[in-house]
């Protein structure tokens, strides 16, 4: 039953007392009365990065499971993951689980022999990942989908993109790929969606979705192009396919900042993507005109439940030396998982 004034107070002193062996990286989506605690912030590529290269005894995440389970498998032994509060998962992430996932590599396999390489975004469970990286695969984030694409191409003829078919459809499409060479995998009804010649197919996309760039639609682009006729309209790749190629921009949470802060004052944005990260753009760029791509604001209610309540409480539960909500991937998992995610960022 503490105020907020007394958890900040918590907060500032866990920190204080905990010094260089505390690290605490919040991904852009967090809220701002967590993020303003934040040792580092970033998108999902920078945060894996800092996860790798922090040697910080206690990292803290500000962010959802599966960037908590990328850091584990990333840091050394000596180094413990905490996710403040464990129901923050990400619908996405659960879309493809293990069984689903080599069910459908069987039925691909019969189709089309050992033409096939695994990708995933790294918003998928470690064991996804561990799958992918034991078939010679990698993963992805959204700011270097284009270049690990064009590598996977390189080493085979045909990719499988688990889970979000719209960040697969988007980055295959940029490289040049046609709709009509991408299959869906559909894992509920386990059917393989394609009109046409399965020779011809060049990507199968995993038919997951976020379930808050699905809220961007191609009326909202119509609404504002209507209103604000001058207005950029910038969204992230997990949007569908027909509001990405409507819009001006498109791209990861950091292209998003970047492109804003890096605008000349008095700009017009509306933007596609989650609603934390939307009102901060509006309050740290005041110079600019910056709206929700949609009116009603989306927020990621799992990246919400990280609050100041379940911080202070993570941060104080290492203070009194009984650690709560820690992550940690098992080993046989962790280590092909770990072989995907160096293969990205490797390259
Ligand atoms: P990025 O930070 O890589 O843009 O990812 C967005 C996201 O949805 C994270 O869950
Ligand atoms: Fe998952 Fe979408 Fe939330 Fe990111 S914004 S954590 S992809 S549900």
């Amino acid at each position: 039953n503490s105020t907020d004034e007394e958890l900040i107070e918590m907060i500032i002193s866990a920190k204080k007392q905990l010094g260089n062996d505390l690290f605490i990286p919040g991904h852009h989506y967090q809220k701002e009365e967590v993020i303003q605690f934040a040792d580092a912030r970033g998108d999902s590529l920078q945060l894996a990065q800092l996860s790798a290269n922090t040697s910080a005894k206690y990292i803290v995440f500000c962010g959802v499971h599966f960037m908590a389970e990328t850091a584990d498998i990333l840091s050394d032994d000596n180094q413990s993951v905490y996710l403040p509060d464990l129901r923050a998962g990400c619908s996405m992430a659960d879309m493809a689980d293990i069984q689903q996932t080599e069910y459908a590599w069987n039925e691909l396999m019969q189709i089309f022999g050992d033409t096939i390489l695994p990708m995933t975004y790294v918003n998928s469970t470690a064991a996804i990942k561990s799958f992918v990286g034991k078939h010679g695969g990698t993963t992805v984030t959204s700011s270097n989908a284009k270049n690990v694409m064009k590598w996977a191409f390189k080493q085979k003829q045909r990719l499988l993109f688990l889970p979000d078919q719209h960040l697969g459809r988007n980055t295959a499409f940029e490289l040049g790929i046609s709709l009509e060479e991408m299959a869906v995998w559909d894992p509920i009804l386990e059917k393989l969606h394609f009109d046409g010649d399965f020779e011809d197919v060049k990507v199968i996309l995993w038919k997951g979705h976020c379930s808050v760039h699905e809220n961007f639609t191609v009326y909202n682009v119509e609404q504002v192009r209507e209103q604000y006729p001058d207005m950029n309209i910038i969204v992230h790749p997990e949007c569908r396919r027909e509001v990405v190629a409507l819009s001006d921009y498109s791209g990861s949470t950091k292209y998003i900042i970047d492109q804003i802060e890096n605008a000349p004052s008095g700009s017009k944005w509306a933007i596609g993507t989650e609603m934390n990260l939307v009102k901060r753009l509006i309050k740290e760029n005041p110079d600019q005109e910056i709206i929700s791509l949609n009116p009603h604001m989306c927020p990621c209610l799992t990246m919400n439940r990280i609050d100041l309540p379940h911080l202070a409480w993570s941060l104080d539960s290492i203070i009194q030396g009984q650690p709560i909500n820690q992550i940690t991937v098992d080993e046989d998992i962790a280590y092909n998982a770990k072989l995907a995610l160096n293969r990205m960022l490797n390259l």
